[in-house]
């Protein structure tokens, strides 16, 4: 990347940043509803080498894609041209109305985490550029801070009602260790993965189209969902406060779809705080069944499911080596995640790109990750 930024800007840059990726391991949808989150970062990263510049102006490139991006800190809009542009200035606009002074850069972007299939590709690039900005105003942020402002810049300037999830995993994941994410109070438990097993994720590579809107109308319905809990208990601020035994009682009183949703959230939710002592441990037989819950409620419950989906997991609940599969992310296709005994990951991968291709004519994307540290300044 030094040698690239050389070649594009003439000169050396300064600083360097990375913030990864993440996968979640249990709890979907969870987040926005204040609940638990069991996620870990990938060892998959969004780099940004940066030099400062003398005037206001930002001036950025990626390595993924051509083009360049240019805006002045003092007046920042959107760029329809380049919407990857859009996180750094998303990120510029949240930390200048929150006070921060910011320095103009040229910056050369590069990033390992796949687009679009639920690994959080943006909240990594988000978070590189936090930490560009924090370089060049030589100023630091709490992490905590920082994942919230990324989550602003998201819902704000870029646009899209995501909860907290994907900037906290990428500001605070923990190398080597998945975390138990608390989205209501902003803090976390480390949870270690027992030894033997690897965490694989499965890319679909289906097309997500609808994402928004139904993302959208899911995270309405669960709203809608706790506000009726709240007029019979009045501590059900989201859905996270509610039990299985209090929705129980008025389960049949409420439209059946924000029913469903309910019961999946609320299930999904102790689902998480169940896995962290499977996971230490590497109780398959816990491990398997929980991942299995999750994906059948995620899939006839809060349908997020897919065609595509479907056959990925039956592919990879039939390969050898697997102890439990799942839905990654926002769900509607995009990746999926297995725990798989690390001695047969070659025969799972196998099994799984043969059984999926056959099924679906897609070439899936099929690879190991582990979990990396969280966004963080490269020293030279
Ligand atoms: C997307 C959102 C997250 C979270 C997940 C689903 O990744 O960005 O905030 O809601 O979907 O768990």
């Amino acid at each position: 990347m030094t040698a690239e930024f050389e070649k594009q800007f003439g000169k050396t840059p300064q600083f360097w940043s990375r913030a990864p990726g993440r996968v979640d391991l249990m709890g979907s949808h969870t987040d926005y509803n204040m609940g638990f989150v069991m996620t870990m970062t990938i060892d998959r990263d969004t780099w940004i080498a940066a030099r400062p510049r003398p005037d206001k102006k930002v001036r950025i490139r990626s390595l993924n894609i051509a083009g360049e991006s240019q805006f002045s800190l003092d007046n920042i809009k959107h760029d329809q041209r380049a919407p990857w542009s859009n996180y750094v200035r998303g990120m510029a606009v949240v930390m200048q109305q929150a006070g921060y002074a910011l320095t103009g850069f040229d910056g050369l972007i590069h990033s390992t985490v796949p687009f679009g299939s639920g690994l959080s590709s943006s909240a990594a690039i988000e978070m590189a550029t936090a930490v560009t900005y924090q370089q060049l105003g030589g100023f630091a942020l709490d992490p905590v801070e920082m994942a919230t402002l990324g989550q602003q810049a998201e819902n704000e300037f870029v646009g899209v009602s995501t909860g907290i999830l994907d900037q906290y995993s990428s500001a605070l994941g923990q190398a080597g260790s998945a975390i138990q994410l608390d989205c209501r109070h902003l803090t976390h438990e480390i949870a270690p993965i027992a030894d033997g097993l690897q965490v694989v994720i499965c890319d679909t590579r289906a097309e997500r189209n609808l994402i928004g809107s139904e993302y959208d109308d899911r995270r309405a319905q669960c709203e809608a969902g706790a506000r009726f809990l709240q007029r019979h208990y009045p501590e059900v601020e989201a859905l996270r406060d509610a039990t299985l035994a209090q929705f129980a009682v008025h389960e049949a009183e409420m439209p059946a779809v924000v029913a469903k949703r309910c019961r999946f959230i609320i299930e999904e939710n102790q689902r998480v705080l169940d896995l962290a002592a499977a996971l230490t441990q590497g109780n398959a037989e816990t491990l398997r069944q929980l991942f299995a819950d999750s994906y059948i409620g995620a899939r006839d419950l809060f349908e997020i499911g897919a065609p595509a989906m479907a056959a990925m997991m039956q592919a990879m609940q039939s390969a050898p080596g697997v102890v439990a599969a799942r839905q990654a992310g926002a769900g509607f296709g995009g990746c999926m995640v297995a725990l798989v005994q690390d001695d047969c990951v070659a025969e799972f991968s196998e099994h799984v790109q043969q059984t999926y291709t056959s099924d679906t004519g897609i070439e899936p994307r099929i690879f190991v990750v582990s979990a990396a540290a969280g966004a963080g300044a490269l020293e030279e």
